[in-house]
């Protein structure tokens, strides 16, 4: 795997030390709704956000949920079709819940957007975005993200849950792909 790789960006213990920091900010954020006996549901963007979601939600202090959710932007391609689809829903009504959504990567936004827009719908009592890389690229649509791990160059980027052609996600580190790899 590590021949496809052109270089690390952020290394296991870059990733657990600033997870460990989103998660005590995530639990300052929203400790007095759990005291006042307020559900708090994390929601995870399968499959990249899985690996991502697993130690956010252990750095919350907090009791919280925990659900996932399936949508499909790529395919197998490197670049994004511009589609959304829901392919798996929430298995929890979060009608009154604080929804905490965790995402691996902001590329174009699309997804999030789409992805916000959805669940608003169903009426929580507040919708945040975690987002553990946000890739730099210009865009026309402003994309609202409350806490983010790290900004990252507009490359191909595997690892920590990321895949390309579901490949990769095992690597511990956030690394950049090779461009002969997806090209
Ligand atoms: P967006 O809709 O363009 O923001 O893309 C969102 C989704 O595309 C992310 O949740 C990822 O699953 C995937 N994605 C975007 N960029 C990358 C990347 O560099 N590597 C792997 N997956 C990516
Ligand atoms: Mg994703």
């Amino acid at each position: 795997m590590l021949d496809d790789i052109a270089e690390v960006l952020f290394t296991r213990d870059q990733i657990e030390k600033r997870v460990l920091e989103m998660g005590a900010a995530i639990t300052e954020d929203f400790a007095a709704h759990a005291q006042a006996g307020e559900g708090i549901v994390m929601v995870c963007v399968l499959r990249g956000a899985a690996i991502f979601m697993a130690d956010l939600a252990r750095a919350v202090d907090l009791p919280l949920e925990m659900d996932y959710m399936a949508v499909s932007s790529y395919g197998d391609q490197a670049k994004s079709s511009g589609a959304v689809r829901i392919i798996k829903d929430l298995s929890t009504d979060v009608k009154g819940k604080h929804v905490i959504i965790a995402e691996d990567i902001i590329d174009t936004g699309l997804t999030l957007n789409r992805l916000r827009q959805d669940l608003l719908s169903r009426d929580p009592a507040s919708l945040s975005v975690a987002a553990f890389l946000n890739k730099d690229v210009p865009r026309a649509e402003e994309v609202p993200c409350d806490y983010v791990g790290f900004s990252c160059p507009n490359e191909f980027i595997v690892g920590y849950g990321l895949d390309f052609a579901e490949r990769y996600r095992n690597l511990p580190s956030i690394c950049v792909l090779k461009p002969e790899i997806y090209q």
